[in-house]
This record gives structure tokens, C-alpha cells and sequence, in this order.
């Protein structure tokens, strides 16, 4: 049976790129849409490149028991997060238990919750002088960032490390883990 995914995007999309292409040619596992809350996402461009349906939310759309409803009658087996930005209503989350994923540029717990996203969460890992970050995809539930993990990926900060340099490195882990371990979830 095909896997029926849908991936939400906030920013620029280079996880959904990469999941994209991991997939691509992939007759088990078809991305049955992008949802995007930005209007100024890259990710948007993305996705029209990639072929894959689009689906643009406003954040009252979002909140609505009318889009939890839309989700369900896509029938997917898998939602990810893919450097998605809003917090995931709790009617959504009970319709998908264990089957949102989301994919977070720091070790949890440590750096997460409310403003730790994105390049927020490298520099105060900087500025905190930790010896180590490193990506965390764990499941979603009602509590941000605080779900059961599914895998983490280490890399170690270096005399010098800019939050720009420590993105630069995160990214690479993601790219290497996330789709590997969204195939993995898929499996279960
Ligand atoms: C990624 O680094 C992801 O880990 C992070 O946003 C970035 C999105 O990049 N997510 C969070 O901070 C979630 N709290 P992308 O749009 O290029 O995939």
C-alpha cells in the first residue's frame, strides 16, 4: 500500500527539497501535498518545481475543525514538520497520534519551545558555549517540542563557531537523517 504523506513548511524548504528527491521514484511513499503558512516562503517555489500540490493556510484556517476534517480525507499515514513555525492544534494531533513528525536544529528538551526556531536556536547555543547541538525528529504532541524521539544526530561546536557555521553543519544533518528516518517511521 502507498504511503500518503503531507509536509508542512514555514521558510525555505531545503528539508522538503531533500525528502522530496529522497522519495522521488519511490513507488511506496507519494507527498500528497505541501502545506505553507508564509506567503513568502521559498518553500512555495519549491514545491511548484517539485510538482506537488499546495496548499496555502491562514492561521484561522489552520485552528478550524474544518482543515483537522480536510487532513483527514487526504487519508495520510504521515504528517511531517519540516521547519514548520506554528503550533499544531490539538484536534490535529489527536486525529494523528504518533503520526506527526517534526524535525528540531537542537538536542531536546535542551532549546526547545516557544522561540527556539531556527537560527534563534544556534545562536543562544553559541552564546551558551555548549560543546555540542545536533538535530532531534521526534513525534509532535499538545506540548511543543516535548514529544517522544524518534532520533537524534550529534555534532560537536569548534573554537570559533558562528551560529551561521553551526546552521551550516546542522543543515547537514538534516539533510542526511530526516527523510532515512521518515522511511523508518513509515515502516512501523
Ligand atoms: C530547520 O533547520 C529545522 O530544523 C528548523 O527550521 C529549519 C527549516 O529549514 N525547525 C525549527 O526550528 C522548528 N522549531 P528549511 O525550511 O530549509 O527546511
Amino acid at each position: 500500500m502507498m504511503k500518503r504523506l503531507s509536509i508542512f513548511v514555514s521558510g525555505n524548504g531545503t528539508n522538503l527539497q531533500r525528502i522530496a528527491e529522497y522519495f522521488k521514484g519511490n513507488n511506496d511513499v507519494e507527498i500528497v501535498n505541501v502545506v505553507c503558512n508564509n506567503p513568502k516562503a521559498y518553500s512555495i517555489e519549491r514545491a511548484k518545481n517539485l510538482g506537488i500540490p499546495l496548499r496555502m493556510i491562514t492561521k484561522a484556517e489552520f485552528n478550524s475543525p474544518e482543515f483537522t476534517e480536510e487532513m483527514r480525507s487526504l487519508n495520510l499515514d504521515l504528517i511531517v514538520l519540516a521547519g514548520f513555525l506554528w503550533k499544531i492544534p490539538a484536534s490535529l494531533i489527536q486525529a494523528y497520534p504518533r503520526q506527526i513528525v517534526n524535525i528540531h536544529p537542537a538536542l531536546l528538551p535542551k532549546y526547545g519551545g516557544k522561540g527556539f526556531y531556527g537560527e534563534h536556536v544556534h545562536e543562544a547555543v553559541v552564546a551558551a558555549k555548549e560543546q555540542f547541538s545536533g538535530i532531534t525528529i521526534h513525534y509532535v504532541n499538545e506540548i511543543y517540542d516535548s514529544g517522544e524521539i524518534i532520533l537524534q544526530a550529534y555534532t560537536a561546536l569548534e573554537p570559533g563557531e558562528t551560529p551561521d557555521s553551526l546552521a551550516a553543519k546542522i543543515h547537514k544533518l538534516e539533510q542526511a537523517y530526516f527523510p532515512v528516518a521518515i522511511e523508518q517511521v513509515l515502516k512501523h
